[in-house]
């Protein structure tokens, strides 16, 4: 099978330590190889990271998930099932694993995901090693869902940018820890709760362990705007972010109430609103059930509400 230039091209640019945008098919992100602190600090600098985050090692399959990472038989089963797909598992880091230490901020867990999206797939077998990849934002702004925004954000980062289209889920991976004791929703995603909950049974929430669940930031997410949640109806001057039935000059999460293209629309439409320099960004109420929990998720953390 011969690969395609252009992932070579970015396949070199991961082995020589540089930065890549890669798409996948929840956000765009900012790759970097992910056994090298050198590349890994890269990324933290390109973001802005506050402060040195656990990063997301991706992974070309199953098999080179476990070659890091300690499956226990619940993980195996979500991964059986999800994979590749918007699901990260985080579980004990495996001692000879390579994943550097600063891409795991010294935990003995790492966080494992398989991405759907055939061109990161691309990259990552071309590359052959984990790729450690936030979303490609500077920190504290809202993901990239399309390469024209990740490349706004941190293309001056980067020595290669790959086209993806505009993806799919729109959200963040949904995180699960399973580690001792019962599994952990660490952050809601794209792989919904009830999701979960059919295949290995109960969530615990991520809030009773929070020191393994160090990326719940406040103002994470967050446009310029102030923004002001469950509004029925817009203020003078504000922009307003519609759920089902809007307002004239309305910015539609899905006219229809579609809570899967609400998700897909959320970064794009917060940034849609932010550009309109409002007084706030105004957002409907969204109903928290399936993916609502996910959505609610982002839009409570870009409204500084989430500790
Ligand atoms: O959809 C996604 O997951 C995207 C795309 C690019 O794959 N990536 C992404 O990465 O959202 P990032 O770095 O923005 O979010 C990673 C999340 C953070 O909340 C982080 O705290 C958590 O995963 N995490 C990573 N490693 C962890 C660990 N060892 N223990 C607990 N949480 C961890
Ligand atoms: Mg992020």
């Amino acid at each position: 099978m011969t690969i395609r230039p252009e992932i070579v091209d970015a396949a070199q640019a991961l082995m020589r330590g540089d930065l890549v945008i890669m798409p996948t098919e929840t956000v765009y992100g900012l790759a970097g190889d992910a056994t090298s602190a050198d590349a890994v600090a890269r990324i933290f600098a390109a973001k802005g990271r506050p402060r040195f985050n656990p990063l997301i090692a991706h992974v070309a399959d199953l098999d080179a998930a476990l070659r890091e990472a300690v499956l226990d038989d619940r993980a195996q089963a979500l991964a059986r099932t999800f994979w590749p797909g918007p699901l990260t598992l985080v579980c004990p880091a495996r001692a000879d694993g390579a994943v550097c230490d600063l891409a795991r901020a010294g935990l003995d867990t790492v966080a494992v995901r398989v991405p759907a999206h055939p061109v990161a797939l691309e990259l990552l077998r071309a590359f052959g090693q984990p790729v450690a990849a936030p979303s490609a934002n500077r920190s504290g702004r809202p993901s990239p869902t399309t390469l024209a925004d990740a490349t706004a954000e941190t293309g001056d980062a980067v020595a290669a940018a790959l086209e993806g289209g505009p993806c799919r889920h729109g959200l963040e991976s949904t995180v699960v820890s399973l580690l001792e004791g019962p599994p952990r929703l660490l952050r809601p995603g794209a792989v919904t709760r009830a999701q979960i909950e059919a295949l290995i049974g109960p969530l615990a929430e991520a809030e009773a362990d929070a020191r393994r669940s160090p990326g719940r930031l406040a103002r994470h997410y967050a446009p310029e705007a102030p923004v002001r949640l469950s509004a029925a109806r817009p203020e003078a001057g504000e922009a307003y972010i519609s759920f089902g039935a809007g307002w004239p000059g309305d910015i539609p999460l899905s006219r229809s109430g579609d809570l899967v293209e609400a998700a897909a629309r959320l970064y794009a439409a917060l940034r849609e609103a932010d550009a309109r320099g409002p007084t706030a960004i105004a957002v409907a109420p969204v109903p928290d059930e399936g993916l609502g929990e996910a959505v609610n998720d982002r839009l409570r953390r870009a409204a500084g509400f989430i500790g």
